[in-house]
């Protein structure tokens, strides 16, 4: 790839050929994104710049990336970026990188959150749900926790990168730890890991050798945060006030028969995410009456 010069479209097309040759998926649009990470460009502005010839220094660039592609390491932890809903945040491998099919969890936690809601964001990662809630809940008071010390430096370095440092208040703990004796919640919103502990081994390479199995590991059934979740989260709800769980493909009845066993959990149902997938388990603690 370097010892010659390159035009951009030349470059790209050549490493989306080389991407597909080796089983990659969506070649051209890894290509793209990567090229455009090494430019400093959005990727649409490649379209506007076809003719463009490479520097050296860049070509060194993209070849180190396609390199490291190659390795299967997923291209958010090669740019250091990942989109999520109306932010850009930073990965690295000490945070699962965020997926579409959270934003289902918080388009429900702001259909049901009060204007000027408490809200906890449990297992929080690289901050993507609490930052968008601070963000698109402008009165709510947003907290996050995650056990990894880790992940909650990315997170605070994530509230600085999208200017909601001042918004969110950060714990470090095993869940509802850092909470005993703090008010109550009116909502607590968790994607906590749940993939079988057998399944981990045939996981895609890019998720098993370069996502951090600490956010991955449901333990022997995949269900094992659920079940602590589910027995513990009504001491950190105020009466009336939601949980909502994340579930992976495939989990939403067991979820749903979890939370429906609390006496203290009430009014279960799911909702699915965009492909119509059960995704997203929604419970509220039951008021004295309930
Ligand atoms: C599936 S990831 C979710 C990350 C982020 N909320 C997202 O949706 O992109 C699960 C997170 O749970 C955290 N975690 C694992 N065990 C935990 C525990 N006992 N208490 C709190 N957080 C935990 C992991 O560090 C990881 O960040």
């Amino acid at each position: 790839m370097s010892g010659r010069s390159w035009r951009l479209l030349d470059i790209l097309e050549n490493t989306s050929r080389f991407f597909a040759s080796k089983g990659l998926e969506n070649a051209r649009l890894q290509a793209e994104l990567l090229l455009a990470a090494v430019l400093g460009v959005k990727r649409l502005d490649l379209y506007l710049q076809f003719e463009r010839p490479l520097h050296s220094s860049e070509v060194d660039r993209y070849r180190e990336y396609v390199r490291q592609r190659l390795q299967r390491v997923p291209v958010q932890y090669i740019t250091g970026v990942a989109a999520f809903r109306q932010l850009e945040l930073t990965v690295t491998p000490a945070v699962l990188i965020p997926r579409p099919e959270t934003e289902v969890l918080v388009d429900v936690a702001l259909e049901l959150l009060p204007e000027s809601g408490r809200v906890l964001d449990l297992c929080c990662g690289s901050g993507a749900v609490a930052l968008s809630l601070a963000q698109e809940a402008a009165a709510a008071e947003v907290v996050a926790a995650d056990v990894s010390a880790a992940a909650l430096e990315v997170a605070k370095a994530n509230g600085q990168r999208c200017g909601l440092a001042e918004r969110v208040e950060w714990h470090c703990g095993d869940l509802f730890a850092p909470f005993c004796g703090t008010e109550p919640f009116d909502l607590i919103a968790a994607n906590p890991p749940y993939v079988r502990h057998d399944d981990l081994a045939q996981l895609a390479p890019e998720v098993r050798d370069y996502e951090p199995h600490l956010a991955l590991d449901g333990g022997e059934d995949g269900l094992a945060y659920y079940r602590r979740i589910a027995q513990e989260a009504a001491d950190f709800i105020r009466p009336g006030g939601y949980l909502l769980l994340e579930v992976g493909d495939g989990q939403g009845a067991a979820v749903e028969d979890l939370l429906a066993q609390s006496e203290r959990l009430t009014e279960v149902q799911i909702r699915p995410d965009l492909n119509k997938i059960p995704r997203v388990v929604v419970a509220r603690a039951a008021t004295q009456t309930s």
